[in-house]
């Protein structure tokens, strides 16, 4: 029998939905993003997140499910991120897909939003295989993962400080360029220089696959302090050359966790694996490793529902039990602690 999961997603700044169906594929998604209401602030202020999350999801929920010509009694499990995220946000999701499940008396999953990040590429044609090595760039995140099989994650490597969105989204602070960051730093980049200052490599010469990204936010700070005026051009080769550290980081310790691993596959998910000159390094790199790089189009890498109904459909392949009907959430929730038996 065919399913179709409606997935939910409000653990940050993105209010996500999104229907999924087994035979069929995405079926349809929206999305309503929040930026326009932090950007005054320079960041996401929670209340005003989960207010937001308030507002927008029944609406969008009903609009996914006009777009796909479907009645809320032809869903058959709902799905919605359970953490780690914002606690209000969070709560939003889980209480609205607790309720239509319980209404509906159908099962109701919640998904770790970086298992739903790490699994958005397998939506993608020609997708890769269990096992993988995937690298989760996000705003809250940097982990380098051994993916062996649904649900079963070893970490290979974590953030020491900084995740790599999060550097991002201070370097443009610092360039004054407006939240989120990271798209903004990759725009400037385009018009500027990689080579003309020197960026430290951070950890590089660590043995291991753990990050560090404050050093180079320090950096770029005591750089850009150091102009009496900074020009167009400066800022562009800042941002270029502050790109390119990351970039070329971020892929020395993807080669390490390649070689360690014996993996010929690198996933990268999450917000920054939008990020071209990444991707550019990253292709370079694994070309060398004879190795293949998997990444999602860009809208799948942001946050978005369509991950999170995908994880759900997955999920429930090997679901055993009912989940309970509790509303819970896990604002903090570690992924090598994920199960592959929801
Ligand atoms: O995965 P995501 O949408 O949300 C979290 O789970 O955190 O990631 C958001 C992060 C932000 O820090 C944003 O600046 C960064 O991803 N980001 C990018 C790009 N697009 C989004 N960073 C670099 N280049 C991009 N093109
Ligand atoms: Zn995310």
């Amino acid at each position: 029998m065919s399913e179709r999961i409606l997935g939910i997603e409000t653990s940050c700044d993105e209010t996500g939905v999104a229907i999924y169906d087994s035979e069929r594929g995405l079926l349809a998604e929206r999305l309503f993003s929040q930026i326009a209401l932090h950007k005054v602030y320079g960041g996401v202020i929670p209340e005003l997140a989960s207010r937001d999350h308030v507002a927008k999801l029944l609406p969008l929920i009903d609009e996914v499910l006009n777009d796909a010509n479907l009645r809320l009694s032809d869903l058959t499990a709902i799905s919605f991120t359970e953490g780690p995220g914002l606690v209000g946000a969070l709560m939003v999701g889980a209480a609205t897909a607790k309720s239509l499940g319980l209404a509906l008396n159908i099962p109701v999953m919640g998904i770790h939003h970086m298992e739903g990040h790490l699994l958005a590429p397998l939506l993608e044609d020609n997708p890769p295989n269990f096992p993988f090595v995937a690298l989760l760039v996000s705003g809250g995140h940097t982990q380098l993962i051994l993916a062996k099989a649904l649900g079963e994650y070893e970490l290979l490597g974590d953030t020491l400080d900084d995740a790599a969105g999060e550097a991002f989204d201070k370097t443009a602070k610092i360039l004054s360029l407006p939240y989120p960051g990271g798209p903004e730093i990759a725009k400037l980049a385009q018009s500027g220089n990689p080579d003309r200052f020197v960026f430290p490599l951070p950890m590089i010469n660590r043995p291991g696959c753990d990050f560090s990204f404050s050093g180079l936010k320090t950096f770029t700070a005591t750089l850009v302090n150091s102009f009496e005026k900074l020009t167009e051009q400066d800022r562009a080769d800042v941002a270029a050359g502050f790109e390119m550290a990351v970039a070329k980081t971020l892929s020395k310790k993807c080669e390490r966790a390649l070689k360690q691993t014996g993996c010929s596959q690198l996933v990268i998910a999450g917000g920054v694996s939008a990020n071209l000159r990444l991707r550019d390094v990253l292709s370079v790199m694994v070309d060398k490793q004879q190795a293949s790089l998997f990444y999602a189009r860009p809208s799948l890498c942001t946050d978005n529902g369509a991950m999170i109904a995908f994880a759900g459909f997955l999920r429930r392949k090997i679901m055993s039990e009912k989940p309970p009907l509790a509303i819970q959430v896990k604002p903090r929730w570690p992924m090598n602690l994920l199960s592959n038996q929801t």
